[in-house]
């Protein structure tokens, strides 16, 4: 892996302006965290004022609604999706919109395209609403630039089984999910991929570093062309 820091600093600072709004999607165990935060620390080194959140969570009602959704409650498909929405506004009203506001970078850790990946194709969940409920909860705040992190799905539940198994959590009601699921999320991800000019594949089977070089790479790539 060959990332240079500061030529990525000074390139990153010679453009005019970078996306705002950046998200990390995928399936389980596919790095997103990591990858979230990693970018985080190194845009702050380029001079901008970021936050870092993530979804389900962040705001108080969000971190609670996070533990119901994560917990082994029986609950019902459509519930989940309120309760993930219900998340996802308070997210919106309280921390990103306002930082948007300021001139503040906001990356998170998943947003409405899980929603669409994981009650839409994963639960096959009112295909026809989803998208217009997705919009009343974000009030059409969406991410410019998100990077889905893409690995075999068998890999990443590994992975996120390996997580659990050093925290000594359970495994969560999404994890817990037959393979078919997760390979649905996958396609899914790969499609929006294809059809979307600012959704770009990263292969997350890397070594961490190299994912983030093509992050940040591509990060250069889509501002110089588009801001
Ligand atoms: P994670 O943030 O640790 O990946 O956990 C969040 C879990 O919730 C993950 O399994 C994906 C799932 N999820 C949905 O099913 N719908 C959503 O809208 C969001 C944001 C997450």
């Amino acid at each position: 892996m060959d990332f240079d820091l500061k030529e990525w600093i000074s390139r990153i600072k010679s453009l005019k302006d970078i996306p705002r709004f950046i998200a990390f999607e995928g399936i389980e165990g596919s790095g997103k965290t990591t990858q979230a935060k990693l970018l985080g620390s190194f845009l702050k080194k380029c001079g901008f004022n970021v936050k870092v959140v993530r979804d389900p969570g962040f705001t108080p009602l969000g971190e609670k609604i996070r533990k119901i959704l994560k917990s082994e409650v029986n609950i019902d498909s459509v519930s989940e999706l309120f309760l993930f929405l219900a998340a996802r506004r308070q997210l919106v009203v309280d921390v990103v919109r306002p930082a948007l506001r300021k001139g503040i970078v906001v990356i998170t850790d998943r947003f409405t395209n899980s929603t669409l990946a994981y009650q839409g194709r994963g639960r096959g969940l009112m295909p026809e609403t989803l998208p217009m409920l997705c919009y009343i909860a974000t009030g059409g705040v969406e991410p410019e630039l998100t990077f889905v992190l893409d690995i075999d799905p068998e890999k990443g539940l590994q992975r996120a089984k390996k997580r659990s198994e050093s925290e000594k959590s359970k495994e969560d009601r999404f994890e817990a999910q037959d393979i078919q699921f997760h390979r649905r999320i996958r396609e899914f991800y790969a499609e929006l991929a294809e059809n979307s000019e600012n959704v770009f594949i990263i292969d997350s089977s890397q070594d961490i570093y190299s994912v983030f070089a093509d992050v940040v790479s591509k990060l250069y790539e889509f501002s110089k062309e588009k801001f």
